[in-house]
C-alpha cells in the first residue's frame, strides 16, 4: 500500500472512532509492528540509497503524522467517556408538563359518580335539538309564556320534528329516552346546552346540566328528596343544609327548586343558593311517550354543572371556564 492511500484510510477510520477500545485497534492497524508502515519501512532496505532517503523520510512525515492524529483522538475520546461516566443516571429528570382535567370534567366526572353509586345509568343526546324535544313534548308550546325561560339560539334548518336549535337544557332528553325504553330505570344525562343571553358572571351562552329521570310504579316527591340529599350530601359534605322550594316548570307537577346553604364569599355570611330544578315528571308526558300514566310515576331534576364547580372550587365568574386562561386551568 502506498502512503497517501494509508493516509486517507487512517484519517477515514479515525473519524468514525468513539471509544477508547476502537481507537487502541485503529492504532495497532496503523501504528503497529504489523500495520503497512510498518511493512512500508521494512522494505526500505530493497531500495536503493536515493530513493531510500526520499521514501524513508516521506513516511517518517507519515508516521509523526498518524501520531500525532492518535493523540488527538485519544484526547477527544477520553473527554468524552469521562463526561459519560460521570452522568448519574439516578438523577432525577426534568418534569415534562403534563396535561390534566378541566374543572368542569372534574365536577361532572363526581357527579355522575355519585349518581352511579345510587344505581343511574348515563346516557347522552343531542346537542342540535328539534323544537319539538326541547319544548312542545316537555308542554312549551310556541305560544306559551314559559318558552321566555330558555332564551334560544335557532339554526337555519327544520326537521321533521319542527325547527332545529341547539338545546337549551337537558331535559329533552327526557322524552327521547321514554320514547324508546320501558320503566322502571333510572338515569342521569350529562350535556352541553345553549342560551342566547347576555354574559356576566352567572351566565354564559354555553354551560352544563346533568338531567336525571327515574321512572317506576311508585316514585314519590319523598323518594327524590332522600335520593337528592344523599347525592348532594356525597357531592359537598355531609353537614350541609339542603332547602326544597315550589317552583314552577311547565313539565313536572309539582315542581320545585334546590337551595342549599353556602357561605357567600365577600360578606361571609352564610346564604341559600339554588342549584337545581327538579319535580315529579308530568302526566303529560307519559301520554306523549305511550306510558300508561296511571302505572307510572316519576321524578326528574336538572342541575348546572358550572354552578357546582363554582361552588366547590370557589369560582367567581362563570366565563372562566371557557376562557382557556392558562392561569386559571393551572389550578386544578
Ligand atoms: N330544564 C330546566 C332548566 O334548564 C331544569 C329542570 C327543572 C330540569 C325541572 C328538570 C326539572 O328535569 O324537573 O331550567
Amino acid at each position: 500500500m502506498d502512503l497517501v492511500k494509508i493516509k486517507a484510510q487512517a484519517k477515514k477510520e479515525i473519524s468514525v472512532i468513539n471509544n477508547s477500545r476502537d481507537l487502541e485497534r485503529w492504532r495497532v492497524k496503523f501504528l503497529g509492528r504489523k500495520s503497512a508502515l510498518s511493512l512500508f519501512f521494512a522494505n526500505l532496505k530493497n531500495l536503493s540509497l536515493i530513493e531510500r532517503r526520499e521514501q524513508g523520510a516521506k513516511a517518517n512525515k507519515l508516521r509523526e503524522f498518524l501520531e500525532e492524529l492518535y493523540r488527538d483522538n485519544k484526547e477527544r475520546i477520553a473527554q468524552q467517556e469521562k463526561e459519560i461516566e460521570s452522568w448519574d443516571i439516578s438523577r432525577p429528570g426534568t418534569k415534562a408538563p403534563t396535561s390534566h382535567l378541566h374543572p368542569l370534567t372534574l365536577t361532572l366526572r363526581e357527579i355522575t359518580q355519585v349518581f352511579s353509586r345510587l344505581g343511574f345509568a348515563i346516557v347522552e343526546g343531542p346537542e342540535i335539538e328539534s323544537e319539538y324535544y326541547n319544548f312542545d313534548a316537555l308542554r312549551i308550546p310556541p305560544s306559551h309564556p314559559a318558552r321566555d325561560m330558555w332564551d334560544t339560539l335557532w339554526l337555519k334548518s327544520v326537521s321533521k320534528k319542527g325547527r332545529l336549535l341547539l338545546r337549551t337544557h337537558t331535559s329533552p332528553v327526557q322524552i327521547r329516552y321514554m320514547e324508546k325504553h320501558q320503566p322502571p330505570f333510572r338515569i342521569i344525562v350529562p350535556g352541553r346546552c345553549f342560551r342566547h343571553e347576555a354574559t356576566d358572571v352567572s351566565h354564559d351562552i354555553q354551560f352544563h346540566q346533568v338531567e336525571g329521570l327515574m321512572v317506576d310504579e311508585e316514585v314519590s316527591l319523598a323518594n327524590f328528596k332522600d335520593i337528592i340529599e344523599t347525592a348532594i350530601r356525597g357531592l359537598f359534605s355531609q353537614k350541609v343544609k339542603i332547602r326544597f322550594r315550589p317552583s314552577y316548570f311547565p313539565f313536572v307537577s309539582p315542581g320545585v327548586e334546590v337551595d342549599i346553604k353556602i357561605r357567600n364569599k365577600k360578606s361571609g355570611a352564610q346564604e341559600w343558593m339554588e342549584i337545581m330544578g327538579a319535580g315529579m315528571v308530568h302526566p303529560d308526558l307519559f301520554e306523549t311517550v305511550g306510558y300508561n300514566k296511571n302505572l307510572w310515576q316519576g321524578f326528574a331534576f336538572g342541575v348546572g354543572v358550572e354552578r357546582i364547580a363554582m361552588i366547590k372550587y370557589n369560582i367567581p365568574d362563570i366565563r372562566l371556564f371557557f376562557s382557556s386562561d392558562i392561569r386559571f386551568l393551572k389550578q386544578f
